[in-house]
């Protein structure tokens, strides 16, 4: 087989890309290691800036973003059992849409199915050969088959846990990464959300967060220590935490049942390079976010939006921003990098001696005063928030 451009990983940013492509007439093929039905039932990210609403709209798949998503003009930020609105509509004019990652991919799925794409779900053994040429492959196995696929080019959308971030060789590559001190424990209820915008919250126990998925389902966070176990924590145990974290005056925060909760592990990471040879790597393959800003699946569609346009124009004889894609990727990455980490010290309790710990503490409230307060810094945040357009 044949095809312009190889797609390790079926998440967001592989599907997206593939379809950006057929968008510009230009053909992929979309390998992946897991079923589809894993693929469209794994809960992630709930938050999308202007410019991927933007996007996806474009490429036609903003019916059912526009029916059901829910577009919010701006968050709340608690400290101190104090609730602070920051309106972007009103300082910049931009807002973001909650609409869940797995509604997304549902979308690209469906998208795909229905346009007769190939996607080879359930792919064994995926390798990736002769990178440095002008015609790299990719190997698998297919329901028993072995396959090899010859492409001018292979993207890796492979994940942080892909194969293609690794098949650059050590010397032609550096990694950045930070790692924190905390997770976070998320949870899927079926209730209500208690709130019309999301709310984030510094507590003394803790980050805790309000998030939604529809006006049915509610998603909520709690920072938790990395090393914990889900089994430690019962639903009760749960809304408990997320009552007392949450709580200001005249408040109340509705429970209901609980249908999924995990603990993620929170770290920055940054690959110095997004190319090597014939290969190019998007989303969480080459970066990665603490998810405090919401910015790992919008960092992904960015680079898509990027990818997809250098590959366009490159089958259109111009080669300059593909040469640039991994300059350009990087240098938004590292802006979107500094935002997500300013927002998670902001936000979260660093379990560090008693001493230091409570000096951070105060230092954060003032922080967060200064934030909520000051239309300069609340601009900062709305801008960076919304999405960083370059
Ligand atoms: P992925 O979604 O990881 O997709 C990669 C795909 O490649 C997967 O389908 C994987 O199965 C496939 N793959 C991996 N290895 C191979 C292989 N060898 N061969 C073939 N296919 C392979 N972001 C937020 O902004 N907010 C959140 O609340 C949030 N929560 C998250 C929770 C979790 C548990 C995780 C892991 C991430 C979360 N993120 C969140 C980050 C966000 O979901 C990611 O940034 C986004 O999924 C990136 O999309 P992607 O397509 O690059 O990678
Ligand atoms: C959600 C996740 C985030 O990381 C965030 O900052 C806001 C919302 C969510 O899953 O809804």
């Amino acid at each position: 087989e044949t095809t312009p451009v190889a797609i390790i990983g079926a998440g967001p940013a592989g599907l997206l890309l593939s379809w950006a492509l057929r968008d510009a007439g230009i053909s992929s093929i979309v390998i992946e290691n897991r079923s589809q039905d894993y693929v469209l039932g794994r809960i992630r990210a709930g938050v999308l800036e202007q410019g991927s609403v933007e996007y996806l709209t474009n490429l036609g798949l903003g019916d059912r973003l526009k029916a059901e998503g829910m577009e919010h003009e701006g968050i709340y930020l608690q400290y101190g059992g104090e609730r602070h609105r920051v309106d972007f509509n009103d300082l910049i004019g931009r807002t973001v849409t909650v609409y869940g990652q797995q509604q997304v991919v549902k979308d690209l799925v469906a998208a795909h199915r229905g346009a007769g794409a190939t996607v080879y779900y359930e792919a064994a053994d995926v390798a990736v050969h002769d990178l440095e040429s002008v015609t790299p492959s990719v190997t698998f196995i297919h329901e028993r088959e072995e396959h090899t696929i010859t492409a001018d080019f292979v993207v890796g959308a492979d994940g942080f846990h892909g194969i293609c971030r690794s098949s650059i060789p050590a010397a032609r590559i550096t990694l950045f990464d930070r790692s924190y001190p905390f997770a976070w424990l998320g949870i899927l209820a079926d209730v209500a959300p208690s709130t019309d915008e999301l709310i984030y919250a510094l507590h003394e126990d803790g980050f805790a967060m309000h998030s939604m998925r529809s006006h049915a389902v509610s998603r909520l966070y709690l920072q938790v220590d990395p090393a914990d176990d889900i089994a430690n924590w019962s639903d009760e145990r749960i809304w408990e935490a997320l009552h007392v974290r949450l709580a200001v005056p005249g408040w109340s925060l509705t429970e209901g049942a609980i249908t999924d909760k995990s603990i993620t592990p929170m770290r920055s990471f940054v690959a110095s390079t997004l190319t090597y040879g014939s290969l190019f790597l998007v989303g969480d393959a080459g970066h990665i976010v603490p998810p405090t800003g919401a910015k790992g699946l919008n960092s992904a569609i960015s680079d898509v939006t990027q990818l997809a346009a250098a590959l366009t124009a490159h089958y259109r004889n111009d080669d300059s921003l593909l040469g640039r894609y991994s300059e350009t990727a990087l240098a938004r990455q590292w802006r979107v990098q500094q935002f997500s980490r300013w927002m998670t010290d902001m936000l979260h309790r660093s379990p560090g001696d008693l001493q230091s710990d409570a000096f951070d503490y105060r230092s954060q409230v003032g922080q967060l005063d200064y934030v909520t307060h000051s239309p300069l810094a609340q601009r900062m945040l709305a801008e960076q928030y919304t999405g960083l357009r370059l």
